[in-house]
Formats: C-alpha cells, sequence, structure tokens
C-alpha cells in the first residue's frame, strides 16, 4: 500500500512517476480530456487547520478523474476526543479508497497510515508538507527546465513548508540554501537524516542575503507565522522582518531568478505586492499545479495507470 507521507520515502523514480502522471493529465485536460480512471473510487478529506488550495485542489482533482471527495473536519468526524484515533481510521479507511489529512500533530497522520487499512495523503502537518513541496519542484521543471545545480533559496522561517521543499529539491539535484534567523532554521537531526537518505544533498542555511541569493534560480518564501503559532505573531513580525522578500531582495539576485511562495501570503510581511505580482513571480501558475499535481499524486498511492 503506498502513502505520502513524508519525501524521505520517496525514492526520485516516484517523483518522476508522480510528475508524469500529472503533466499527462495536465496536457489532456487542456485538450478537453477527463479520462474517469477513479470512477466509483472515494476520496476523505479530514482537516484539522483551514485549507483554500489543498482542500480544493484535492476535491477538483478527483471529481475530474470521476471519483467523489467527502470532507470532514476533524472535530466532527470524532478526533476531538468523542473516540479513539485508530477507530475512527478504521472506519473511515472503511469507506473510502484514499484518506488526506490536514493536522497540527504529525503522529495523527502516522495512526492513520497504521489503522486505516487505505493510502493515507498528507496534505500538511506542523512537520511536513510533502504535496506542496512536489508541486513546488513540478512548477519549477515546468519554468526552468533540468532542475540540476539549479539553486533553491528559502528565505524566512524553516517550517513545515521549507522542511518538505529541502527534500523535494534535493531529489531533483537542486542545491537548497535556507536564509532564516539562526532559531528559526532546519533542525540539524533532521538534516542529518536527509543526508543520509540522500547524499548527493547539498544544503545550507545562512542569514548572509548576498551569498545565498546571488546565483539563485528561486527564491521562495512562506508566512512568518504558521497555523497554530498564531500567539507568537507579534514576536515573529519582529525577529523576520529583515527577511521580506522586497524589490531590493531581489536585486541580490539574477534577473531570470523566479519568485514563488505556497500561498496564502500575508502581502506586506513577507513578501511585497511588487514581489508577488511582478514579473518573476511565479505563484499563481504554482498554485494552479496543486490540482495537477494532486491527480498525478492520486494516481500513485492508488497504482492505477493512465
Ligand atoms: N498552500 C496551501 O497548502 O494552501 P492551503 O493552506 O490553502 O491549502
Ligand atoms: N507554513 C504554513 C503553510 C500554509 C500552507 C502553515 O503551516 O500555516
Amino acid at each position: 500500500m503506498r502513502h505520502l507521507n513524508s519525501l524521505l520515502e520517496l525514492k526520485r523514480s516516484d517523483v518522476e512517476s508522480i510528475f508524469g502522471l500529472a503533466r499527462t493529465l495536465k496536457d489532456r485536460l487542456k485538450k478537453g480530456e477527463r479520462p474517469q480512471i477513479l470512477s466509483g473510487f472515494v476520496m476523505a478529506q479530514v482537516f484539522e487547520k483551514p485549507s483554500l488550495r489543498t482542500r480544493l485542489s484535492f476535491d477538483a482533482a478527483m471529481m475530474q478523474l470521476g471519483g467523489a471527495s467527502i470532507f470532514l473536519n476533524a472535530k466532527d468526524a470524532g478526533l476531538g476526543g468523542r473516540e479513539a484515533v485508530p477507530d475512527v481510521a478504521r472506519v473511515i479507511g472503511g469507506y473510502s479508497d484514499v484518506i488526506t489529512l490536514r493536522t497540527f500533530s504529525q503522529k495523527l497522520i502516522d495512526a492513520f497510515i497504521e489503522h486505516s487499512g487505505v493510502a493515507v495523503i498528507n496534505g500538511l502537518s506542523d512537520e511536513r508538507h510533502p504535496c506542496q513541496a512536489l508541486t513546488d519542484v513540478f512548477t519549477m521543471q515546468e519554468v526552468i527546465g533540468d532542475l540540476r545545480g539549479k539553486k533553491c533559496v528559502f528565505v524566512g522561517d524553516g517550517n513545515n513548508v521549507a522542511n518538505s521543499l529541502a527534500i523535494a529539491a534535493s531529489l531533483c539535484g537542486m542545491p537548497f540554501t535556507v536564509c532564516a534567523p539562526e532559531n528559526y532554521r532546519l533542525d540539524e537531526k533532521y538534516l542529518k537524516s536527509l543526508t543520509k537518505r540522500i547524499p548527493t544533498a547539498e544544503v545550507v542555511q545562512t542569514d548572509n542575503f548576498k551569498s545565498a541569493l546571488k546565483d539563485a534560480a528561486i527564491v521562495y518564501t512562506d508566512v512568518w507565522t504558521s497555523m497554530g503559532q498564531e500567539a507568537e505573531a507579534e514576536e515573529r513580525k519582529k525577529i523576520f522582518g529583515r527577511y521580506q522578500v522586497n524589490e531590493k531582495l531581489m536585486k541580490l539576485a539574477p534577473k531570470s531568478c523566479r519568485f514563488m511562495h505556497c500561498l496564502p501570503a500575508k502581502r506586506g510581511q513577507e513578501v511585497t505586492d511588487d514581489v508577488i505580482d511582478g514579473s518573476q513571480s511565479i505563484v499563481f501558475e504554482q498554485a494552479q499545479n496543486r490540482m495537477h499535481l494532486a491527480k498525478g499524486l492520486l494516481l500513485w498511492v492508488l497504482e492505477k495507470k493512465i
């Protein structure tokens, strides 16, 4: 049984398979074709946190492939203490073929993998955002072509998005730099597991913008305060102030450098309007690709061919 939990569990060939499926389905959709490969299949989406892109892109992907999607907020599903987690997982697994989860604790997703008996997709946890990172690299490939040796620079908080992007970029041969304040970088223990799994990975953490950006192919940022960290928002605004991606910062990178953001963005905080709306920005192509990638991912976890 296949799941998408941590990208560390994927091989490069898995990533290529998912991208191949996503690309084919994206091309076919442009021609008006919506192959009903998942006719009769059911996806359950169980979320503890809000979502626009993840929820909707999986819904749309499932529907365009002929399947159905059911949404439950985690509390209504019984995950607020009404029922034991393994029991909830087993019941939902009995009604569905694939479950997408968005959680605070990574452990909840691990428990669904253990107990649901069906394919599970991590739709974001406090630790990870693998669907986003796969979409990001898929989008970079569309825009830049061969990614080997092309540098991706993540500016801001070394959060769930940065964690997963470090793996996706490394799997595709991209050097990855995190520009973040010292206490907000990727965890060293986690980095060791990343380089153990992908020995060719080149991950650097710094606060030297000049050296980080001078040869950047991609500048990427995300919110300074992730869902669940709202109590720290004011403190974080002060800490991350100098990490704002604005025109001055983008000038340190080559003109060909592209700007990316997983969205939602806090305009005026981690990114300015001129950058996110500017000619280097590909954030809406990136957001749209969530749906195409979701299709590839659904077929991959369900071991379906086109
Ligand atoms: N990028 C992303 O996951 O967006 P949502 O939180 O809206 O799903
Ligand atoms: N880091 C953000 C990503 C949202 C898609 C969060 O976890 O809130």
